[in-house]
């Protein structure tokens, strides 16, 4: 039988995790665990952009192990792992660092947006896509499931990757992003894309009161019949048909809708958090699935750089 196709992704442990992660990314690494021979990481070296307290950084990377497992993944199927445990991975970005232009880099939009903002932003910031992209290409991934903001980093791996091998051979598959139409952006409850950034999240492991005062703040327009932040929402929970009744049922009335929505979303949160909530009694066994995938992962990086490292000339034959 032919090897199974290669899937990787990361996320950053920057924060509670929402809907738009879970529909957006997580669910997809779930939903194709069986398929791909997967490797799901946590973006530790990427969060110390934003995170820098030795306590929050520990308590954030072992919170998103735990949601990781809670939402599905199968260690004994998926290799998971810290990003900060294959040093391979930044050893590569420095190499990429090396054969990457600043203009290049300056047409990222995180540096855009820095600067529309007038704010100061650090190296890391900067350099993140040469990280990103160093994460993926160690692995040869067929597919990196992310949220559709996430596309123009896949650009710039598949990018570097091209021109490594103009320069050194033939050397890094050309990595491919896998966004599936329906969930590539999902909206927060002010309209505005879902982000931990803009404070309009519905919580993915939020209690019924979390939720509840998350839908509850969903903005509607006062004219018209039909909620549409409301229905954006709710469309990810049920289809349009089983939609069409209640929203035809209850026109105009907006609170039973959003009593509706609080219900779909507390049906899919309730076992998910029940799973977090055993998880979170037994840190031992999370620490032992990060530890066993570090192993695996450094393994494949480590074969890869290798070659990487023999191609630029730093090996002595
Ligand atoms: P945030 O914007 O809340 O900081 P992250 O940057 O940590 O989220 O994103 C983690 C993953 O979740 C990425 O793959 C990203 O594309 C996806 N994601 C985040 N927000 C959304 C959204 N609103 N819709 C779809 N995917 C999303
Ligand atoms: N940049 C991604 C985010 O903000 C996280 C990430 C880091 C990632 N390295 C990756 C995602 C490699 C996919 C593949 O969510």
């Amino acid at each position: 039988m032919a090897d199974k196709q290669r899937l990787l992704s990361g996320i950053k442990p920057t924060g509670r995790l929402h809907i738009g992660n879970y529909f957006g990314a997580m669910r997809q690494f779930v939903e194709l665990q069986d398929k791909y021979t997967s490797y799901i990481f946590i973006a530790d070296y990427h969060a110390l952009t934003s995170v820098q307290n030795a306590e929050s950084l520990q308590e954030l990377i072992l919170n998103t192990a735990i949601d990781y497992l809670a939402v599905g993944l199968n260690p004994k199927k998926v290799v998971l792992f810290k990003q900060s445990d294959v040093p391979q991975h930044t050893e590569l970005a420095w190499i990429f660092n090396c054969i990457t232009t600043m203009p290049y880099l300056q047409r990222s939009h995180v540096f855009k947006d820095a600067q529309a903002k007038n704010k100061e932003i650090d190296v890391g910031t900067f350099v993140y896509p040469m990280l990103m992209a160093a994460d993926i290409l160690l692995y040869s991934p067929d597919v990196v499931p992310v949220g559709a903001d996430q596309k123009q980093h896949i650009e710039y791996a598949r990018d570097t990757a091209q021109k490594f091998n103009n320069i050194f051979g033939e050397t890094f598959k050309l990595p491919k992003e896998y966004t599936p139409k329906d969930s590539a952006t999902i909206p927060g409850v002010d309209g505005q894309k879902m982000s931990k950034s803009y404070n309009n999240t519905i919580p993915l492991f939020g209690s019924r009161d979390d939720v509840e005062k998350a839908v509850m703040g969903i903005v509607t327009d006062s004219g018209g019949d039909f909620p549409q932040h409301v229905y954006a929402i709710h469309k990810l929970y049920k289809s349009e048909d089983e939609l069409k009744n209640v929203y035809d049922d209850n026109k105009g009335n907006y609170k039973a809708l959003k009593e509706a929505l609080i219900a779909d979303v507390e049906e899919v949160a309730r076992p998910l958090r029940e799973k977090r909530e055993e998880l979170t009694k037994d840190k031992a066994y999370v620490l032992s699935v990060l530890k066993e995938g570090g192993k695996i992962a450094r393994e494949i990086a480590e074969e890869k750089m290798k070659e990487i490292r023999e191609k630029i000339g730093v090996t002595l034959q």
